[in-house]
């Protein structure tokens, strides 16, 4: 088991927490009690815990497509559940698909 630490530095909240290499980045932002990015299922089925990482070295298990698309993933986008650290990071939370297709339905019916 990996007990590296790193530290994960929440854009523009300036709030930072510390994160095992052997913990996804979920667990992170759950132990840190920090609400910045949105629980779900905590094994990469829902997709509400997208994030995107801004800066820092990271791996990620197998995301669906269904949730992180190969231009989101090619944008630093994933699931928090998914997504493991490698160095320090700096992350910010990114909008889940079904929110942004709820707000485009939004657009076009209003
Ligand atoms: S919490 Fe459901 S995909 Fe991460």
């Amino acid at each position: 088991m990996d007990k590296k630490t790193y530290t994960i530095t929440v854009q523009n909240n300036e709030k930072c927490f510390n994160n095992r290499a052997d913990q996804h980045l979920l667990e992170g932002v759950e132990k840190s009690k920090s609400k910045t990015v949105t629980v779900g299922c905590r094994g990469g089925g829902c997709g509400v815990c997208k994030i995107r990482v801004l800066a820092g070295e990271f791996n990620c298990k197998v995301m669906s497509r269904d949730h992180i698309s190969m231009e989101e993933e090619a944008e630093g986008i994933v699931l928090a559940c998914r997504a493991y650290p490698e160095s320090d990071l700096t992350i910010e939370p990114a909008e889940p698909a079904f929110l942004k297709m709820l707000k485009k339905k939004q657009r076009i019916t209003e």
